[in-house]
């Protein structure tokens, strides 16, 4: 496919498997990252899995003027796949303006670059399943209502949504997919690239395997006390890998005029939910290390139990996580060893 995709944020975790997806797929692709939270290093990773070095282009989308001339240089550029973010939560919290100039801002340059060529373009914006907060009914359709944001991270994603949705009523050149992602672990199986969290990770798997790997003397579980099976949480992991695959197919879906709207909402996950204490197990099962962990107060924000209805994204893009729990967090596991020489 004669294409050449914008891949922002493309250097970050999801962005750097999809990109590999992408090239393995033939697509020629530019990345951009400022590297606010990523490294050049990662070139390297996805060089070593395509053989192929993708054009790199260090930039700030909070430049404007950046952002025009990028578009201006390439104007054989057919699509963009959207990761450039600040994604921290608790962060968020502290720091809300960072957030929204950030991730609303960059939002709002690129759709004005696009706007201003006057030509077809195909949009895939990173989108997440916190935009659903604690859903009413599990498993998680994209019919569910959009509840008001636990964050001003989580706004961001509710607003990117609604501000794409508004701009494809205005142009009808704009074809969008916004990707509701569960929660992405494990890395590639090449164990060339995966999740580099900078500083101590909020989430959970980098949080076990640093912990495994002794970076840290114990992980806090957050709460045994919910209406769970076990007392702790229950989400949906997905593989990072298959979560970059679905990209690679709603991007051939738009640029093949298959889409029945020009804005359209899929769900990615397995479909499946796993409590803190089941991935816990798993883990300790696939590498062989016991965890030290223990109970800790709940953590304040947390929803009881997300896990998505998968069967849009089965049945209009074809496309069904094919990775379970163990191979991600074995995968996770194998990274984690990498970049400790464990
Ligand atoms: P990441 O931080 O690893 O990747 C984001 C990349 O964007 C980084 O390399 C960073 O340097 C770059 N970036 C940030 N601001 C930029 C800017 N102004 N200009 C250029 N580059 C910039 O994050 P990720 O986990 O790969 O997430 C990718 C996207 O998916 C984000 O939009 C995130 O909100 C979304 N998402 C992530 C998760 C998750 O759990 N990882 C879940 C749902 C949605
Ligand atoms: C998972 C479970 C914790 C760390 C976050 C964002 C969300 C989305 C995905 C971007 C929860 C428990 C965690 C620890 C623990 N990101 N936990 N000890 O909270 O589902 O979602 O990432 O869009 O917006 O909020 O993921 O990995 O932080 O937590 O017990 O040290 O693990 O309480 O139950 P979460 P998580």
């Amino acid at each position: 496919m004669p294409s050449k995709i914008l891949v922002t944020g493309g250097l970050g975790y999801i962005g750097s498997h999809t990109s590999v997806e992408l090239i393995q797929q033939g697509f020629e692709i530019i990345i951009v990252d400022d590297l606010s939270n990523s490294s050049t290093e990662v070139l390297e990773g996805i060089k070593k899995i395509t053989g192929i070095s993708p054009e790199f282009i260090k930039l700030d989308l909070k430049n404007k003027n950046e952002v025009n001339q990028l578009f201006d240089n390439h104007p054989d550029l057919t699509g963009i796949i959207h990761f450039a973010a600040y994604k921290a939560v608790g962060e968020s919290v502290n720091q809300p303006l960072e957030y929204y100039e950030n991730n609303i801002g960059s939002l709002v340059y690129l759709l004005q670059a696009i706007e201003r060529k006057g030509k077809k373009f195909s949009f895939i914006f990173s989108s997440s399943c916190t935009v659903y907060g604690q859903a009413d009914q599990l498993p998680i359709t994209e019919q569910a209502p959009i509840k008001k944001a636990e964050s001003p991270y989580g706004n961001t994603k509710q607003i990117g949504e609604d501000i794409l949705y508004d701009v494809t009523r205005s142009n009808a050149l704009l074809k969008v997919i916004s990707l509701r992602y569960f929660n992405p672990i494990g890395g590639h199986p090449s164990i060339e690239i995966g999740e580099l969290p900078k500083g101590k990770p909020q989430n959970l798997v980098p949080f076990i395997t640093q912990t495994a790997a002794g970076i840290h003397q114990k992980l806090n579980v957050f709460g045994d006390d919910y209406p769970t099976a076990d007392g702790t949480c229950v989400r949906d992991y997905i593989h990072v890998v298959d979560l970059a695959k679905a990209h690679v197919v709603g991007l051939k879906r738009m640029l093949t005029d298959e889409q029945s709207e020009n804005f359209e909402v899929f769900n990615l996950g397995t479909g499946k939910g796993n409590s803190v204490l089941e991935v816990i197990q798993t883990f300790e099962k696939v590498s062989g290390v016991p965890l030290n962990y223990e109970i800790v107060d709940r953590r304040s924000g947390d929803i009881v139990a997300a896990y998505a209805d998968t069967s849009k994204a089965n049945k209009v893009l074809g496309w069904q996580a094919k990775n379970d729990l163990e191979v991600s967090l074995k995968t996770a596991w194998e990274w984690e060893k990498k970049v400790r020489n464990i």
